[in-house]
Parts: C-alpha cells; structure tokens; sequence
C-alpha cells in the first residue's frame, strides 16, 4: 500500500501541490471511485485514473524465455530477428531488456527484466550466479580437460576464466557451469581443449532452470525470489 500522491507524483502525473488541486476538482478516481484526500492509501494493483485516463503504473517485470537458435540477444536489429520478437507486447511495454547474453546460435534460459540493479546482480561475477550449459561438441572431455576448467580456462587471447566445472557426458556431450559470461565464453573455453562446440543450451541460472518451458515460450517470474540474492 502507497500513498496515492506518492504514486501519482513517482508516475510524473503531477507535483503533490497539483495532485492536491486534481483530487479538490474530483478528477482522481480509484478502482472507479471518485477520491477526496491524496494521502488515501492505495493498494499496489488499484486501478488509478486520472480526468479519466487509466495510469500505467510501473512494476518490477522478470521473464524466463526458453531461447530458440537464430534470434539475436538484443532489443532491436533492423535485419535479424531478436529475443523481442518472442516477448508479448504487453510485457514489451514494461521495459523489459535481456539480461546478460546468449550468442545467436545459443539455446536456452534467457533472463529478462526492467530492474536495471536486479540485471547487474544476476550478470555480476561478484555474486557466483552459476549458469549450467549443455553442450554437444567435437571429441570428449577426459580427465585433463576437466582439471583445466577446474583450474581456470586460459583463452587464446590470454583471458583468464575463473575456474569452471566440465563434467563429461559421455562421447561428445559434456555440462559445463560458469560463474561469469565472458563473451563467447563456454565456446572459447572448449575450443581451448579442441572440444569445438556444435550445440550448446543454457539449463540453468542461479535457481532458476527451463523446467517446464518449452521451445520459444517463456513465463513471468515473482521478482521475490531474488530478495536474497545481495
Ligand atoms: N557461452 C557461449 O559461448 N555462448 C553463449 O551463448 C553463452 C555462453
């Protein structure tokens, strides 16, 4: 619950002076009824209106979308399609931006939100957010490339990763985790051991997994369950 002239005011409707002046002229009405102080309280879904037009209130947008191959991670691209082009528009009107990237050829949970200091938390490596890869590549890990990653992947351009965990699935297969998202990353990294990746989907970040979603469709996620994450 807010202070309807808290909200109005944060919305840039008006200064509280002016909203003091709307609400005496009878012009501010929630859910339908017409108010007569500006210190009503108001609970967070109210329908606010203001000389008759609905406000659009901002609130915190998370979406999990399960990233089909071929999109771009990026808002626009006059010749490609991008992760927007699978976002409802009445999400897409919140704001919301990837969070962090998955290159073109990528699958998998793709992150996004309108919480610029959510967005920063999850790319940060400060946070040890883990994001758990699938990949399907040339040859097989063994127990060297293994020891490599747990050591901390050195790139060809003398990049240092942090250590990662490969664990080999079997002929061409592997699961890698990662706690950062260098550019490339997880292909760079295996392609320093001559595993070259052909297929590679992102399973997991943090708690969040693709449990339930299919190819090319996402969800909204409760912002709550990133309360604990600093
Ligand atoms: N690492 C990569 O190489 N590509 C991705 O899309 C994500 C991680």
């Amino acid at each position: 619950m807010q202070r309807l002239d808290k909200v109005l005011s944060d919305a840039g409707i008006a200064t509280r002076k002016e909203i003091r002046g709307l609400v005496r002229a009878e012009l501010v009405t929630v859910n339908g009824i017409c108010v007569s102080s500006p210190e009503q309280k108001v609970e967070d879904d109210a329908q606010i209106a203001v000389r008759g037009e609905m406000l659009e209130r901002r609130r915190v947008v998370v979406l999990a979308l399960h990233k089909p191959a071929g999109y771009l991670t990026a808002t626009e691209d006059r010749y490609q399609p991008t992760v927007m082009d699978l976002i409802p528009e009445h999400f897409r009107k919140w704001g919301v931006v990837p969070v962090g990237r998955l290159d073109k050829a990528t699958e998998g949970l793709l992150l996004l939100t309108n919480d610029g200091d959510l967005a920063h938390r999850l790319i940060s490596p400060k946070n040890d957010v883990e994001k758990v890869y699938y990949a399907e590549h040339d040859g097989t890990a063994g127990a060297d490339d293994v020891r490599a990653f747990a050591e901390g992947i050195i790139l060809e351009d003398g990049t240092r990763c942090r250590p990662a965990v490969l664990e080999p699935l079997g002929a061409g297969k592997s699961r890698v985790t990662v706690t950062e998202g260098k550019y490339h990353q997880v292909r760079r990294m295996m392609d320093s051991r001559h595993l070259h990746v052909n297929y590679l989907r992102r399973e997991r970040e943090g708690s969040l997994s693709l449990e339930g979603l299919a190819l090319g469709e996402m969800t909204e996620i409760d912002p709550k369950i990133f309360d604990r994450m600093k």
